[in-house]
């Protein structure tokens, strides 16, 4: 059996943790928008899309954009939806719009 407890959203509902502190963090600290960068590569990579191809993507999970904002940097088309209206009240400024 998967250990629980180790992620913090196991302990409650993801609405609940990722509320406006957390989100405060994904948009100022540079290991947290590191890590997002990293995953959405790590994303990009595992999708193996067509090269020089812009494609329309979907972000499970956007939060604050950050992941969005590397897709768009790669020359991607996305939208996202995110379970918590703090995070998406803490879009990253270069999204287009967020409806928390
Ligand atoms: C690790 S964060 C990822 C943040 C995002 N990649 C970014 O760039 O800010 C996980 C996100 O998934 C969202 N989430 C968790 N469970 C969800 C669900 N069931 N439906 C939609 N979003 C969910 C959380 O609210 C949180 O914003």
């Amino acid at each position: 059996m998967a250990s629980r407890g180790h992620r913090p959203e196991h302990g409650g509902p993801p609405e609940l943790f990722y509320n406006k502190n957390e989100a405060r963090k994904y948009m100022r600290n540079s290991r947290m928008i590191d890590v997002q960068t990293k995953m959405a590569g790590r994303a990009l990579e595992l999708l193996d899309l067509p090269e020089d191809k812009p494609c329309f993507l979907l972000d499970v999970g956007c939060g604050t954009g950050l992941s969005g904002d590397y897709l768009s940097d790669e020359g991607h088309y996305w939208v996202g939806i995110d379970i918590s209206p703090d995070m998406l009240g803490s879009w990253s400024p270069s999204c287009s719009a967020a409806v928390p």
